[in-house]
């Protein structure tokens, strides 16, 4: 098995592709660390692998806030010894909102998760992978990270400058064992929505309005879809890879 003897922490696994990256890395014979900031289906998740006989544990944490995402990276090291792979998954949506009309709070959260988020686990994992021999991290991206047309201000944003750290740290770690990729998945189908029940009505029409005649943007990607290339990136057949940018759309971006 691919992950055997390989410790693996995922964000935003309670749920979407986070639960299915968790899934694959069980499969694979990965020890995990799952982490969510909604309790319940992380809670579930996590018994129903340990009833089948998988290695989890939960950690409840919110990725923006700096001791959780310490707190996380080292409950990995506390309970399994080490850290192999670091999927930074977990995102929020942001109404479609165009920046006119972004509040603040809507910003500062988008942002928050989406971005600082990943930031956060980085800095407490990379001085730690570095010292045990090397690590992998994967982002989840978005299509919304290489174009302007796929999500409101806030959350292409946020897309883009997760490109820009994935980058950053795949040239700064490289040549000390570090790989980090990303993945910029076009529609899946999971809980994630546009962020809430009241989207910015401008914002919305205008990115349906783009998406009309590109047949592959309307494709809803299963969650396994997404994590399988996840988990590739992650593991030891993508050792040769560092700082790709990899869409995973249907060729939604090829149109
Ligand atoms: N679903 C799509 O169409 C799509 C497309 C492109 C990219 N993505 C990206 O995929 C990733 C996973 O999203 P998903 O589609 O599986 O959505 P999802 O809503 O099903 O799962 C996201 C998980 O992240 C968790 N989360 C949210 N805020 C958090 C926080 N502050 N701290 C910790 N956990 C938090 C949620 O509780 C949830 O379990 C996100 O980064 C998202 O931007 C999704």
């Amino acid at each position: 098995m691919r992950f055997s003897g390989k410790v693996a922490l995922v964000t935003g696994a309670g749920s979407g592709i986070g639960k299915s990256i968790v899934q694959q890395c069980i499969a694979d014979g990965a020890r995990v660390i799952a982490t969510d900031i909604v309790e319940g289906p992380l809670h579930a998740l996590v018994a129903e692998i340990r009833d089948q006989g998988g290695d989890a544990t939960a950690v409840v944490v919110n990725v923006a806030v700096a001791a959780d995402a310490e707190r996380m990276i080292d409950t990995a090291f506390s309970t399994y010894g080490r850290l192999d792979i670091l999927c930074n998954n977990a995102g929020i949506m942001d109404l479609m909102t165009p920046a006119a009309d972004v509040p603040l709070e809507l910003w500062d959260r988008v942002l928050g998760v989406n971005l600082t988020g990943p930031f956060l686990a980085c800095r407490a994992a990379i001085p730690r992978m570095i010292a045990q021999g090397g690590g992998s991290i994967v982002n989840t991206d978005s299509e919304a990270g290489l174009r302007g047309s796929a999500a409101g201000t806030a959350y292409t944003v946020s897309k883009h400058g997760l490109i820009g750290l994935t980058r950053s740290i795949a040239f700064h770690y490289g040549d000390q064992g570090i790989r980090c990729n990303a993945v910029c998945p076009g529609g899946v189908q999971t809980a994630i929505g546009i962020g809430g029940n009241t989207p910015n009505q401008a914002g919305l029409e205008r990115v349906m309005t783009s998406l009309h005649g590109i047949k592959a943007a309307g494709y809803t990607a299963t969650p396994d879809e997404i994590a399988s290339v996840i988990t590739f990136l992650a593991s030891d057949a993508a050792s040769n890879i560092n700082g790709a940018i990899l869409p995973v759309d249907h060729g939604w971006g090829a149109a």
